[in-house]
């Protein structure tokens, strides 16, 4: 990768000067991991940033949710969920040997269509798995209203929602659990690293044992639970980052200005999800934190490079970006229910999913930080449009 390559993200990183003071400060308390200062430290300010009150941090957002549904005692059926997501979404059904029922997406959001999640609900239906795909909140008020008609649990994964709120309030408030994801390309992180939130003191507990082998003292193990403990090094490192999430917000924001003022009349090109042509002239129901930037390319545009016929308008675009130095990431894309482990279900067939096939057959997620100039942008910009 040449020195000078626009990536797709980069990672917010703490001041070193700041992050050695504190390494030194772990090093004299000499307590390296297992709920550290550090780490209760971190918990109390995420709770405080994010506005929810019970938050219990974890290695990475992988874990948080395989150990949400485990904390809901959710051992069998069916769960459903979106096949337009990281693949993570669907492995956390998986490893718990649950079934993962694959419904559509809606085309304006790429978020799991609430109004085709009722006819997936069987006797076994247990539980439902939605994700806020971009950071765009999905319609919780929907899902909120079916999960209450058939008594199912709702688990978000908010892998990409950190700091989003809904109507004044933070998303996370809403189902029994969501998650997030710490991880370096996330829109906050901690090199690795995650977090769970739920709605009581009670549920806060049962996680914390879960997320350390189950011990519930020193000589009770309630459950079998894992290792999923952020150590003091990476808590510490998060406070620091914490410091700057709004500004890298608003950096991001600045981004998202110039990217929609550019595309928002190119032939071919759709802003997606529908947020983002709205966000910047209209008052929305919620505030984002621009975790991406995702366009959809469709086959009206102008075709770039010289691979016509052999590639998609979107493929041929995404590699002549590559050939200027500019990586975009087509995400997501394969959908899960492409991947080997998921698609001999029976709702992962194109005929169930077309949205979501759709969809991820055209989008390009631009490159989207805190640390791209207005001279990268320009960059980025002219490769799709001149
Ligand atoms: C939607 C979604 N869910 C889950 C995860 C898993 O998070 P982690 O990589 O921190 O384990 C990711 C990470 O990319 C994600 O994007």
């Amino acid at each position: 990768m040449s020195n000078n390559t626009i990536t797709v993200t980069s990672p917010l990183l703490p001041d070193l000067g700041e992050f050695n003071t504190m390494l030194q400060d772990i090093w004299s308390r000499k307590w390296i991991t297992n709920m550290g200062h550090y780490h209760e430290e971190l918990e109390k300010a995420l709770a405080e940033y994010l506005g929810v009150e019970y938050i219990s941090l974890f290695t990475n957002g992988t874990l948080p949710l395989i150990t949400a549904l485990q904390a809901l005692g959710i051992t069998k059926g069916e769960v459903i969920t979106t096949p337009y997501s990281f693949v993570a979404t669907s492995h956390a059904i998986w490893w718990n040997g649950l079934k993962p029922v694959f419904v559509d997406i809606d085309p304006n959001t790429g978020n799991i269509d609430p109004t085709k999640i009722e006819a997936a609900i069987t006797p076994n239906t247990v539980a439902i798995l939605p994700v806020h795909v971009y950071g765009c909140p999905c319609d919780v008020e929907a899902i909120d209203a079916i999960a209450k008609r058939h008594n199912l649990k709702v688990i978000y994964d908010a892998a990409h929602a950190f700091g989003v709120k809904y109507k004044g309030k933070s998303v996370l408030e809403w189902g029994d659990i969501s998650t997030l994801s710490f991880h370096a390309t996330k829109v906050f992180n901690t090199v690795e690293g995650g977090a769970l939130v739920c709605h009581s003191r009670e549920m806060k507990e049962k996680i914390d044992h879960l997320k350390n082998f189950g011990f519930e003292d020193e000589v009770t193990v309630v459950a079998p639970g894992i290792n999923s403990k952020m150590d003091e090094m990476r808590s510490a490192y998060g406070l620091l980052n914490l410091r700057q999430g709004d500004a890298a917000i608003a950096a991001r924001k600045h981004v998202a200005e110039q990217y929609v003022a550019a595309l928002k009349n190119v032939k071919g090109i759709k802003l997606f999800p529908y947020e983002i042509e709205q966000t910047l002239s209209l008052p929305l129901s919620f505030n984002w934190n621009f975790a991406y930037f995702p366009i959809l390319i469709d086959d009206s545009y102008p075709f770039r490079g010289n691979t016509k016929g052999a590639l998609s308008a979107r493929d041929a675009l995404y590699e002549y970006m590559k050939s200027q130095n500019v990586l975009g990431r087509r995400y997501f894309y394969p959908l899960i229910t492409d991947f080997e482990p998921y698609k001999d279900y029976p709702s992962a067939t194109s005929a169930n999913l077309s949205v979501a096939r759709k969809i991820a057959d055209r989008v390009i997620c631009l490159p989207m930080h805190h640390a791209l100039t207005d001279e990268n942008v320009q960059h980025v910009l002219d490769c799709i449009i001149k």
